[in-house]
């Protein structure tokens, strides 16, 4: 005899099952792209321009991004930048490691993986000035850490890009909008999937084998203060996620940032006056690289 399940009891099976669902979406994900590592590699043992220049130049896309980034506002050169040996020099290795790591992550938003072209545009202009905005905080308070400040930062709502599909395919739920209703969000997409996007941020990139300061960060990036380890990367990247969106979006619908009254900002000594400097360097920063933003190459 087949038994009939009741109202509750359906409703924790699906429950279930789409929790299971998004997190087997989020094990299939394409891997990291394996030039990420390896330029890493070669820089770590000091390779040369040469070598760095044979990984890079047979990604296309890769190489294109940086040299389109090298000719930008941002790095203000003089003169044109004609050939890929000459961008990698003018980058410089920080900067080098940060345009790979972003042509990388680029293709994960690009809407190849959920099909919402809109929501991600604006989720990748998000993730990119969060970055740098962490790389900012980064180089103001621990001098080092910069490259994993701004990893985590590029990385920290990339939960979103498969929790969002499945919100949208099996609830019919707009989690963007859900997000801007300044209620706890974390809390509503936990009661609506059984999971956060910061908890599956941190599976995802665990899966791609980021450090643990990077997985860390991700996976606590709005209550930094749970972070049971490397609390201060976490609250990095909090500081930056709330000072970018505390600019983004229209006037009288924007995040308002009290520093004053915020713990994590007085822990790290930010006060009203810093945050408007941090937000006008951004500001200046991510209009010098307009077109590395629209991430359509
Ligand atoms: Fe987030
Ligand atoms: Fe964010």
């Amino acid at each position: 005899m087949v038994q009939e399940l009741n109202a509750y009891e359906l409703k924790a099976l699906n429950y279930e099952l789409l929790l299971k669902d998004i997190l087997t979406a989020a094990e299939k994900l394409p891997p990291f792209p394996d030039v990420a590592w390896k330029v890493l590699g070669l820089i770590r043992k000091m390779a040369s321009v040469r070598e760095i220049e044979a990984v890079i130049k047979f990604d296309p896309t890769i190489a294109a991004r940086v040299l389109s980034l090298s000719q930008s506002a941002y790095y203000q050169r003089l003169r044109k930048v004609t050939s890929l040996q000459e961008a990698i020099m003018v980058l410089g290795n920080q900067k080098l490691v940060e345009v790979v790591l972003a042509a990388c992550a680029a293709h994960y938003f690009r809407g190849q993986i959920s099909g919402y072209r809109l929501n991600e545009q604006a989720l990748w202009r998000h993730s990119v000035a969060v970055a740098i905005m962490a790389e900012k905080l980064a180089q103001e308070f621990r001098k080092k850490k910069v490259l994993t400040a701004y990893t985590a930062g590029l990385l920290h709502d990339i939960g979103k890009t498969v929790l969002d599909l499945y919100a949208k395919i099996y609830l019919h739920v707009d989690l963007s909008q859900i997000r801007k209703g300044g209620v706890q969000f974390i809390e509503a997409e936990r009661r609506a999937l059984g999971i956060d996007h910061q908890e599956l941020g941190q599976i995802i990139a665990r899966r791609w084998q980021f450090p643990l300061e990077v997985t860390v960060a991700i996976g606590n990036h709005h209550f930094p203060q749970k972070a049971k380890t490397d609390q201060d990367m976490a609250a990095i990247v909090h500081a930056a996620d709330r000072m970018v969106n505390a600019m983004e979006g229209e006037e009288g619908a924007r995040d308002v940032l009290d520093p004053a009254s915020d713990p994590v900002f007085k822990a790290m000594g930010i006060d009203a006056q810093k945050v408007e400097r941090f937000q006008a360097e951004l500001a200046e920063a991510l209009e010098g690289i307009v077109t590395f933003l629209k991430n359509d190459a």
